[in-house]
């Protein structure tokens, strides 16, 4: 019973982050007006938010969270709603905070992720995305009682110096204020330092203008075909080349780039509880894993990922695809570069006015990338405690079946009792179940060759009933 009560809390915080910030804005961005005006590849212009959708929005995030649990929990939506109805509305969050007109007079910041980049045509075409805000002032007294918020069970105040730092940084990272109808622009080197598997990019110097503003967030997402300027064409090179991105205006928004060949193996992997641990599925231990403490690898995994990058080919390219709030991408980018070969990065966009995006939002992510790389091969990692995981993997697999080369999956209740939440594997009923894995440790996947399509360690048991399983031993609910 307390797990159902906590883990209806962990939700509606996934949920409430990305609502705060959703919120911490101004007004509706209009569409740029004369799209033709400039020579670059544009996919989604800046998008019209109109704040009476508000109630939309709700609806979406219940679905969300009630698709993700699979039902296993029931009479959410009495407590959702009681508890949504405290967060304060439009300008009630600027207002709580007693932020007024100082913050015109903040710096510009820009969140840059790190971009991925496909051959084409009219040349590499790099895919810019990421976010435009403001630090407001916040005391630090106050920060301590926004990040209290966040924690069950403890309080900043009890946390060591790490765990403070932690609960103060990811706080201030969530209330920040979007700029709306702002111009994004990037400057582009080559790096110095590569790299152990990518070839030196010596040229690409430029700078580069976006064609749309910023949204009613302040996000950007937009494709721009760039100038050559010596890089190697991505049909002629086996080697992932890498640019320096800086954002025009700030010293926040340096970011790599990754200009991807046509052909080769693209790693798409989670973080939480594949790469880290989260324990998402203990709520108690979720928060204080994000919130309260350093991040932390997921036992000898960073061997098994470097292993690949060394051993792979070239044109292996690794692209991180968490659903994490977008606020939290930084913390994200620093523990996976630190810990995990270099590559591209997709976190959950703020933009809520596209239904797809706050419905599907992996899979929208996924096909994004699939259909960037038509003739890439996708190695695709994840942890059965994720339900939309466990759906869009093998759906994937099922819409591109050339395309998707291997599915590792880690059976998290295989290594934790308390993993407790059930996963459905119906969604992999079709495919060759040589093509995918339920391991449960990371040596598992030690020596596969998966170039040859060797997927399948035959030595650790599968047991795929293509329905609903759920392993929890301990009668955890
Ligand atoms: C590489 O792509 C460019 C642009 O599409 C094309 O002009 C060129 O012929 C291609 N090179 C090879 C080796 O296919
Ligand atoms: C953004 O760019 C447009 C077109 O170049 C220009 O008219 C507008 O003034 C710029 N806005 C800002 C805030 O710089
Ligand atoms: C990969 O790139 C490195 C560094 O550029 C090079 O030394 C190595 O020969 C390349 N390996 C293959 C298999 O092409
Ligand atoms: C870069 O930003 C500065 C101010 O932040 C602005 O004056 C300048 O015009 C911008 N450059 C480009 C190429 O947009
Ligand atoms: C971003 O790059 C610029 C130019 O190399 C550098 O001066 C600046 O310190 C970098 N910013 C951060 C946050 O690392
Ligand atoms: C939080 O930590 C990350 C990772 O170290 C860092 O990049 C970011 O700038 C910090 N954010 C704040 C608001 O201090
Ligand atoms: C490059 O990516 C864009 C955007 O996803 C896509 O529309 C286009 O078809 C891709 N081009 C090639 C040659 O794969
Ligand atoms: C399979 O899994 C076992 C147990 O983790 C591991 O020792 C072995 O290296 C793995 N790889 C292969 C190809 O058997
Ligand atoms: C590293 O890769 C090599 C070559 O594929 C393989 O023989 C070895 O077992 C791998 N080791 C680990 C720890 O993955
Ligand atoms: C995952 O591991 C649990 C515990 O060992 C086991 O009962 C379950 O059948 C495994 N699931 C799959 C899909 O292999
Ligand atoms: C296989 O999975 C089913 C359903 O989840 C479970 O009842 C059974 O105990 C599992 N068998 C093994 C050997 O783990």
């Amino acid at each position: 019973m307390a797990h159902t009560k906590t883990s209806q809390r962990w939700l509606l915080l996934g949920a409430t982050l990305s609502v705060v910030s959703a919120l911490a804005t101004s007004e509706p961005t209009p569409i740029p007006a004369n799209l033709d005006a400039w020579p670059s590849v544009i996919t989604r212009a800046a998008t019209p938010f109109d704040s009476r959708h508000g109630y939309l929005l709700k609806k979406n995030i219940m679905d969300d969270i009630k698709s993700r649990i699979h039902g296993a929990v029931h009479s959410l939506d009495k407590d959702i709603t009681g508890w949504f109805d405290k967060i304060p509305l439009g300008t009630g969050v600027l207002s709580k905070l007693g932020i007024g007109d100082e913050l015109a007079a903040k710096p510009i910041e820009v969140l840059n992720i790190p971009p991925y980049a496909n051959w084409t045509d009219r040349g590499w075409n790099v895919r810019f995305r990421g976010n435009v805000h403001k630090f407001p002032d916040i005391s630090q007294e106050k920060i301590d009682d926004l990040a209290n918020d966040f924690l069950i069970g403890t309080e900043v105040s009890k946390l060591d110096a790490e765990g403070q730092a932690q609960a103060r940084n990811l706080t201030r990272s969530i209330y920040v204020v979007g700029q709306p109808r702002q111009n994004v622009s990037m400057t582009l080197e080559p790096v110095s330092m590569q790299g152990d598997n990518t070839n030196t990019a010596s040229g690409g110097s430029q700078s580069v203008k976006l064609l749309g503003q910023t949204t009613f967030l302040g996000d950007y997402e937009e494709f721009v075909t760039i100038s050559q300027n010596g890089l190697l064409p991505g049909n002629e090179t086996h080697g992932v080349q890498r640019l320096n991105v800086y954002a025009n205006g700030t010293l926040s928004g340096n970011a790599t780039a990754f200009l991807v060949p046509t052909e080769g193996i693209t790693f798409i992997s989670d973080i939480d509880d594949i790469l880290r641990v989260t324990k998402i599925y203990i709520p108690k231990e979720g928060l204080l894993n994000s919130f309260a403490r350093p991040f932390r690898q997921w036992e000898n995994m960073p061997e098994i990922y470097a292993n690949w990058s060394r051993t792979l080919p070239n044109n292996t390219h690794f692209h991180y695809l968490t659903t994490t709030i977008e606020q939290a991408t930084r913390n994200y980018m620093d523990f996976i570069y630190k810990t995990y070969p270099g590559g591209s990065f997709d976190t959950r966009p703020l933009d809520f006015s596209d239904l797809s995006n706050t419905l599907h939002i992996r899979k929208h992510l996924l096909t994004r990338v699939f259909q960037t790389f038509p003739r890439r091969k996708f190695v695709l990692v994840g942890d059965t405690s994720n339900s939309d995981v466990m759906k869009a993997y093998p759906q994937l697999a099922h819409d591109y079946p050339d395309q998707v080369q291997c599915i590792f999956l880690r059976n998290t209740s295989a290594t934790d009792s308390q993993m407790w939440f059930p996963y459905d594997t119906k969604h992999f009923k079709g495919l060759d179940s040589k093509r995918y894995m339920f391991f449960r440790e990371p040596n598992d996947l030690a020596g596969l060759d998966i170039v040859n399509g060797q997927c399948l360690n035959e030595t650790i048991p599968q047991n795929v009933t293509f329905n609903m399983q759920h392993d929890s031993a301990g009668g955890k609910r």
